[in-house]
């Protein structure tokens, strides 16, 4: 288990961003680039590190309560070691109270196997609370049926099938180590993730579906796309959790070269980010798809430990 620094900008007041590798190779459905960024690839594709975040919360009672989370992001299909054992012994590892899983767990493209995403969940769920909400790539399968076809259809039967709370606009809550906890599952309209421009989200968009986030629970908001930071502190979950970028593909820091909408050097494409002693924390994500290669950015899987 190698150990390293964190991305400038992650240490320093907040959160503490700590990464440690694990071994887990995964088996993508793009085996590799040639030539220069073959190297590449091999360096930083073929492995899942674990990045930690201690976060601070008013919430916690006079017992010292803690909770871990690990939260699992855009992982398209991806899987780790043979029968995904790569992926289940490094969340195991953790000893999480739950696992969130922010969406884009699958590939959304026509004829696309929706099958390994959906092995995933099932595993985990098998050992552990699991609660999942949709991103862009779930919520197009279910937009558009002319392209995709049943798609959708089999996904939540597939899911169905799991004992994952799937989440689309809905809130699930439970109660561990002295927490009440509220896990809102954001499934966000389909005009806020355009492409090359970017409208304003109305914080209605989220206090319509889910109220207000009460004082007496720490509330936990899945939401998909990282690039509505204003919204969400207005919003006011104790933690926001997103991905999406992919962490920009080549990061900068904290930095990425392009983001999903087409932006050019997005800031924020991963990390950890207090204000006002709440945190979002955006996953670089856990593997990717149209773009298959990564450059300082390597694949995160997200532990969370709040005290
Ligand atoms: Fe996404």
């Amino acid at each position: 288990m190698e150990r390293s620094g964190g991305p400038p900008g992650e240490r320093g007041a907040g959160p503490s961003g700590q990464l440690s590798g694990c071994g887990a190779e995964k088996l993508s459905e793009n085996p590799g680039l040639v030539c220069i960024f073959d190297l590449q690839y091999n360096q930083n594709m073929g492995k899942l590190k674990v990045r930690r975040y201690d976060l601070k919360s008013r919430k916690c009672g006079p017992q010292g309560n803690n909770l871990r989370f690990v939260f699992i992001s855009d992982l398209h299909n991806g899987v780790y070691g043979p029968d995904n054992r790569g992926l289940m012994e490094l969340v195991r590892s953790q000893e999480p109270d739950a696992v969130l899983i922010g969406g884009d767990q699958i590939v959304a493209k026509p004829g696309y196997p929706l099958e390994p995403g959906l092995m995933s969940v099932k595993m985990l769920a098998e050992e552990f609370p699991v609660y999942y909400a949709c991103g862009n790539h779930e919520y197009r399968l279910k937009l558009y049926p002319e392209v995709y076809g049943d798609a959708y259809d089999r996904l939540r039967e597939g899911l169905a099938k799991t004992k994952a709370v799937y989440l689309e606009n809905q809130t699930a809550s439970f109660r561990k180590n002295g927490f009440r906890v509220l896990i809102y599952g954001f499934e966000m309209k389909k005009e806020y993730y355009e492409r090359f421009s970017r409208r304003e989200l109305p914080v209605t968009e989220l206090t319509d579906v889910f109220g207000t986030p009460p004082e007496d629970a720490l509330s936990v908001l899945l939401a998909h796309h990282p690039g509505y930071a204003d919204t969400y502190e207005r919003f006011g979950a104790d933690i926001t959790l997103s991905g999406h970028y992919h962490g920009g593909v080549v990061g900068f820091g904290t930095r990425g070269l392009v983001s999903p909408d087409f932006r050019l050097f997005p800031k924020n494409c991963h990390g950890c980010f207090e204000k006002n002693g709440t945190y979002r924390i955006i996953s670089a994500g856990c593997g990717e798809h149209t773009v298959p290669f990564r450059i300082h950015n390597p694949r995160e899987l997200v532990v969370l430990d709040v005290t």
